[in-house]
């Protein structure tokens, strides 16, 4: 059991790139602290419904996984970056096979042969799942094996407010090259029961906190997608990249009572069509793949859809296929469908765009290291470059599991070596009082979402975007008010971290001057050569 003062690793987040990179680490002897702001399990993860792409069927190939995740990408993905997933993917998927986690398979369970679905974007079958609650299966089996674990100690209800971090003596910086002349040394963090900041000590830290979403008013993430990590690694001092690029998945439920529900993409790789109202089909006139197109073209072709009939949402049919197979592939789904009173074996399904998944993040290589030493991150929260301008259907999950692996190999090799820093200063709560108008954060809440809903998302203008600047600083300014003068809370650390994200989103959706990928600007509405490059911004 690590001992409580000092932590070899800490990770903050319980999602699958927490939670196994926690297992990897312990596999090879090393113990970890996994922070999470809410209950372990309470992240995207969770809800992931569609699967983990890998290339398992025989008539598939890396090459094809590679061609189809590069194009997806709208020429802007690292290649080495894209190589390096795909190739250890079956792998990683036969890691958690072994860990237990229950695939589909063909033919039911006595068959040895897994089902891969299909979704946008992909050429073949290769998406491993488990019927239509893959994240749930995931995030359960290692779940149990990190709280039964004696090498990893738990912290739920602690919310990681800000790093620490220490300079580096001028010996130390020469040595690991320049641009990292800092690290990290540990983080503060709020328990949220006994209301109180503390301070942890650690050798390294991983920074596994999922994504931004939450910036959007309409959003297919759960409430822990504020994009922590990605704040706090900027004001320590890190690069992030590509954070224009904001992914909107094309079917989220349309239901006044169904906050956030996903209806999976492998319902449209089943054969679900886009209809109006009417059953007109629309999706074919956009891309010769119709909606097996990538995300950002059947989402763009959604939202433009509803902006010409004048109608708040469209329609997904599979109501052709026997009722037998749509509750045999997508239990989950129709179960809450029928909750809702909808009944998707007979009826189409009302659907209509919501902000899905944070392509960008903190700058890192294929180790998940990043500018700032002993500090890493992984998952959503980091950037490879895999994505590139969008994201390819189910390499999410992948790129967790596989950055988890190489993030621990790499601890490891320096785990020796960690050195125990001086402790870290106390937080100070010397000079704040309790808040005199909570409703200040209520609002500022509300407001900074709506305003990157209507000026920031899925397509953008120079004006929307200026607009939305404007309004961003306005409320950072107050909120760094706020967060100077008053004691923290869950919601104001969440809303000053937001906040940043969308301070980042808009100043990089300012700065890419073309249309690509998940980027779409009515003013500059086709792909330039010249802009063929990740935005990287630095603190
Ligand atoms: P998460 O799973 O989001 O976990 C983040 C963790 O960090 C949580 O435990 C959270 O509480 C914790 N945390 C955050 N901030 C703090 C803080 N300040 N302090 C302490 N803890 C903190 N991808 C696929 O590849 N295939 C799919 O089928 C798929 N389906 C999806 C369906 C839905 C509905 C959603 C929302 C996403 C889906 N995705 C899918 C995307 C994928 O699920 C996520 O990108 C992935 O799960 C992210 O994992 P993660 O470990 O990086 O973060
Ligand atoms: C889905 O099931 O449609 C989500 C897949 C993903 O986000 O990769």
């Amino acid at each position: 059991m690590p001992s409580p003062a000092f932590n070899p690793v800490i990770i903050i987040g319980g999602g699958l790139a927490g939670l196994s990179l926690a297992l990897r680490l312990a596999e090879r002897g090393i113990g970890a602290t996994i922070l999470s702001k809410s209950v372990l399990d309470e992240g995207s993860t969770r809800y992931a419904q569609g699967g983990i792409a890998a290339v398992l069927g025989e008539d598939d190939s890396f090459r094809a996984h590679i061609k189809d995740t590069i194009e997806a990408g709208g020429g802007l993905c690292d290649r080495r970056s894209v190589e390096f997933v795909v190739t250890n993917a079956p792998r990683a998927i036969r890691w958690l096979v072994e860990r237990g986690v229950s695939f589909s398979r063909r033919g039911g369970r006595a068959r040895r042969e897994f089902h891969l679905a299909r979704e946008g974007g992909h050429s073949h079958r290769r998406v491993i799942h488990a019927a239509d609650a893959t994240g749930a299966a995931v995030e359960v089996t290692l779940e149990q094996m990190v709280r039964k674990h004696p090498r990893i100690r738990l912290m739920e209800n602690h919310i990681a407010i800000d790093l620490i971090t220490s300079r580096r003596t001028a010996k130390r910086a020469a040595k690991r090259g320049a641009g990292k002349n800092r690290d990290c040394t540990g983080v503060y963090a709020y328990d949220l029961r006994r209301k109180r900041a503390i301070a942890l000590p650690c050798a390294h830290l991983a920074l596994a906190t999922g994504g931004a979403s939450k910036a959007y008013l309409y959003t297919s993430n759960p409430d822990t997608s504020t994009g922590d990590g990605i704040a706090m690694a900027w004001r320590a001092g890190c690069r992030v990249a590509n954070m224009e690029f904001v992914q909107f998945h094309p079917t989220c439920l349309y239901h006044p009572h169904a906050k956030s529900f996903l209806i999976s993409e492998a319902v449209r790789g089943e054969g679900g069509k886009l209809v109006h109202a009417d059953g007109r089909r629309f999706m074919p006139k956009y891309d010769r793949r119709a909606e097996l197109a990538p995300r950002d073209i059947v989402a763009r072709a959604i939202d433009l859809e509803m902006k010409i009939n004048g109608c708040d949402n469209v329609y997904l049919d599979i109501s052709h296929r026997p009722a037998s197979f749509i509750r045999r592939h997508f239990p989950t789904i129709s179960a809450r469908c029928r909750e809702l009173g909808l009944d998707m074996t007979r009826e189409p399904l009302p659907v209509v765009p919501a902000a899905h998944y944070t392509c960008g993040g903190v700058v890192t290589d294929l180790d998940g290291r990043t500018d700032i030493g002993n500090l890493y991150a992984i998952g959503e929260t980091g950037c490879t470059g895999l994505h590139g301008a969008n994201r390819l259907a189910s390499n999410s999950l992948l790129e967790c599991l596989v950055l988890a692996e190489s993030c621990a190999a790499r601890i490891a090799a320096g785990a020796d070596a960690a050195r125990k820093f001086a402790p870290p200063p106390q937080w100070d709560e010397s000079r704040v009082t309790d808040p005199d108008e909570r409703i200040v954060v209520a609002h500022n809440w509300d407001e900074l979402r709506r305003c990157m809903w209507d000026y920031v998302g899925i397509v953008r203008t120079e004006k929307r975007l200026t607009r939305a600047a404007r309004r961003i600083a306005l409320l950072r300014e107050e909120i760094r008010d706020f967060y100077g003068k008053f004691r923290i809370s869950n919601d104001l650390i969440e809303l000053r971290n937001l906040a940043q994200v969308a301070e980042l989103i808009v100043r990089s959706a300012m700065s890419r001057k073309e249309s690509r990928g998940l980027h779409s600007m009515r003013d500059h509405p086709k792909r330039s050569a010249r802009a063929a490059r990740a935005t990287i911004l630095s603190p």
